[in-house]
């Protein structure tokens, strides 16, 4: 038997910078080349915005758009959780920025700090809110402005990264349709194998600390990707049961994009052949936690997710954290 859903994803919205950034482009900055990249990560391109456009004001472009395709005004949000890894600032939260930039000014709004998996936590957090009454509508955003915390010196990293945000309308579900599902783990002792080592309590930012870079993201790519694949096909197998699905009923997966041979090991696990798995690594490259609803967004708009179809998502990020989720459209 199935499970009923509480709440559903009413809505979606997205955010790209115009700049896009070739694999060519970054052969020109360190010693890289395409065939390299798209063979080991399936990239092709990814959106880099300028320097200074802030992460609240990306969250906020594409809330706005989840917003208005919900028709709602910013005055009917009660809930804002924002996801990201690239905090405008340290205090106070990047999600007081967006409700401010959006003027919801009946909502409470925090940040949920879960790196890639951040949007999946915070759909989650949503759903315990509005299941306990606490509100009839949530807005679940995305924001990572990648470009401002690579070391562009660092090969390993720098090409896997990109720009953008993604954003929900959550509501309650009249039953029929929306989250069946979710699966959420994470292992902090983990946390050195992508992190950034300054800028908090431990190792305040400094000249010294800026120069060396201490305060850009460093990441061990090789065990990474061994954790990420055994962690989704976990989270998949998790959700899927939660939900009482196999993954023949899965009508289309809609993974974090990380790298397409992490995807298509992950969707061999699940048992989901690849061409019902949404794919847009090759555009974006990694936006943390906005891939999802970035992928989401492009798939609505596509019209490959219809009326009551069955969506596995998984996801997987620093932390570590890692999880999944069934929808029904
Ligand atoms: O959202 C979660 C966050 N991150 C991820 O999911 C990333 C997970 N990891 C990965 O996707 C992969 O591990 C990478 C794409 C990062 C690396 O792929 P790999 O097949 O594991 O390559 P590798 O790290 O084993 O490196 C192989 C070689 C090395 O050279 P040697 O030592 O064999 O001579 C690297 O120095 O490739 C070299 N290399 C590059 N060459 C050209 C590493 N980066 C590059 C590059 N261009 N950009």
């Amino acid at each position: 038997m199935t499970a009923t859903p509480i709440v559903e994803i009413t809505s979606t919205g997205r955010f790209l910078p115009s700049r896009v950034m070739t694999n060519d482009d970054l052969a020109e900055i360190v010693e890289t080349n395409d065939e390299w990249i798209r063979t080991r990560t399936g990239i092709r391109e990814r959106r880099v915005g300028p320097p200074d456009l802030l992460a609240a004001e990306m969250g906020r472009a594409a809330a706005a758009q989840a917003l208005e395709r919900a028709q709602l005004e910013a005055a009917d949000v009660d809930i804002v959780v924002v996801s990201t890894a690239t905090p405008d600032r340290l205090l106070p939260s990047t999600a007081c920025d967006v409700q401010a930039l959006l003027g919801c000014d009946n909502a409470l709004a925090f940040d949920v700090s879960a790196a890639c998996s951040g949007w999946l936590y915070g759909l989650s957090v949503a759903e315990g809110y509005l299941a306990a009454g606490r509100g009839d509508t949530a807005l679940v955003v995305a924001t990572e402005k990648m470009s401002n915390i690579l070391d562009w010196t660092d090969r390993a990293t720098c090409v896997l990264f990109g720009d953008g945000s993604g954003a929900a309308v959550v509501r309650p579900s009249d039953g029929s349709r929306g989250i069946l599902s979710s699966y959420h783990r994470s292992d902090g002792t983990l946390a050195e194998l992508l992190y950034r080592r300054a800028g908090g309590v431990r190792m305040p930012m400094s000249e010294a600390v800026v120069e060396q870079g201490e305060h850009l993201m460093k990441m061990s790519g090789r065990e990474i990707f061994k954790n990420a694949v055994r962690s989704m096909a976990e989270a998949c197998e998790h959700a899927l049961a939660e939900a009482g699905l196999t993954g023949d009923e899965i009508d289309l997966m809609i993974p974090h994009q990380a790298n397409i041979r992490i995807i298509e090991a992950t969707a061999k696990y699940a048992g989901i052949p690849m061409d019902r798995v949404f794919v847009n690594v090759d555009r974006y490259g990694n936006m943390s936690s906005a891939s999802i609803p970035v992928a989401l967004d492009e798939a609505l708009e596509q019209g490959i997710v219809e009326p009551g179809m069955h969506v596995l998502t998984a996801t997987f990020g620093a932390g570590l954290t890692w999880g999944a989720m069934v929808w029904r459209t």
